[in-house]
């Protein structure tokens, strides 16, 4: 579960990126994140994973506060970021160890995580390559695989199917579901709107720092009745906050 607490972000004294938002995102559900670009949903998730600091409010991850005891909230999630740059003189296996080394993986455990990802993302050949050599696609993938590596209770992930394929864009989705319906957490942004309508239970829609709409795709039509789809209901929200 993650509790997010009237939290705020203020960029450079001015900027209100994130303006008081608060919502909880349970266990054993897949929650969508969206929202226009510059919305405050990377800043969201920069406070959830500690990268940034709330001016205010709190966020608790399984009950664990991210400001207060980082290293041990930190142990709760695994975490996709926006931007898949990383460790790019690194091969693609030699980041894949650090991650299993940093959060203490068993060899055996490891071997077959590895094992099992690759083959899910197609990525078997190309582990020994360094990850400047990989495509965007590819980098994403390491990302993605090196977050799951210690299988962390919750899943947090930025914008995660950019740059898949189909196959492994499908792949994700049902790693997705199969992690929320194991009872565990899964919290997501996404620019695709078809995919947080089939994919979540719930969605957040958030514009200019503060929370619009949290619940289900339901109650979303409850509360927009003027539309079926989820992106005319969508536009409606953010045009008339
Ligand atoms: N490091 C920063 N310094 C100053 N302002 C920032 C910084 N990062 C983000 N912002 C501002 O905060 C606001 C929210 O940005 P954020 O990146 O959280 O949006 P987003 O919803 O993730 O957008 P996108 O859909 O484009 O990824 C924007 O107004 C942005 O300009
Ligand atoms: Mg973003």
């Amino acid at each position: 579960m993650i509790e997010i607490k009237n939290v705020t972000k203020i960029y450079g004294g001015k900027n209100k990126a994130v303006d008081g938002l608060s919502i909880t995102i349970p266990t054993g559900e897949i929650v969508g994140f969206i929202g226009p670009n510059g919305a405050g949903k990377t800043t969201t998730i920069r406070m959830m994973t500690g990268v940034l600091t709330p001016d205010e409010g709190e966020i608790l991850l399984n009950g664990t506060d991210i400001v207060k005891e980082p290293l041990n909230a930190k142990k709760q999630f695994g975490i996709v970021p926006d931007n898949a740059d990383i460790f790019l003189r690194l091969k693609g296996i030699e980041y894949l160890n650090f991650m299993g080394d940093i959060y203490d993986v068993a060899s055996s455990e490891r071997k077959q995580r590895i094992e099992d990802m690759a083959k899910t993302f197609e990525m078997e050949h190309a582990l020994n390559d360094k990850i400047l050599s990989y495509s965007h696609g590819m980098r994403q993938k390491i990302v993605i695989m090196g977050a799951l590596i210690c299988d962390p209770d919750i899943w947090i992930l930025d914008e995660p199917m950019t740059g898949l394929d189909p196959q492994s864009s499908f792949s994700l989705k049902q790693m997705m579901k199969q992690h929320a319906a194991k009872g565990k957490t899964v919290f997501f942004s996404t620019h695709v709107l078809e995919v947080a309508e089939k994919l979540c239970d719930k969605v957040a829609i958030i514009n200019k720092g503060k929370i619009l709409f949290f619940g289900t795709l339901e109650e979303l039509r409850e509360t927009y009745k003027s539309s079926d789809s989820l992106e005319e209901i969508f536009l409606e929200a953010i045009h008339h906050a």
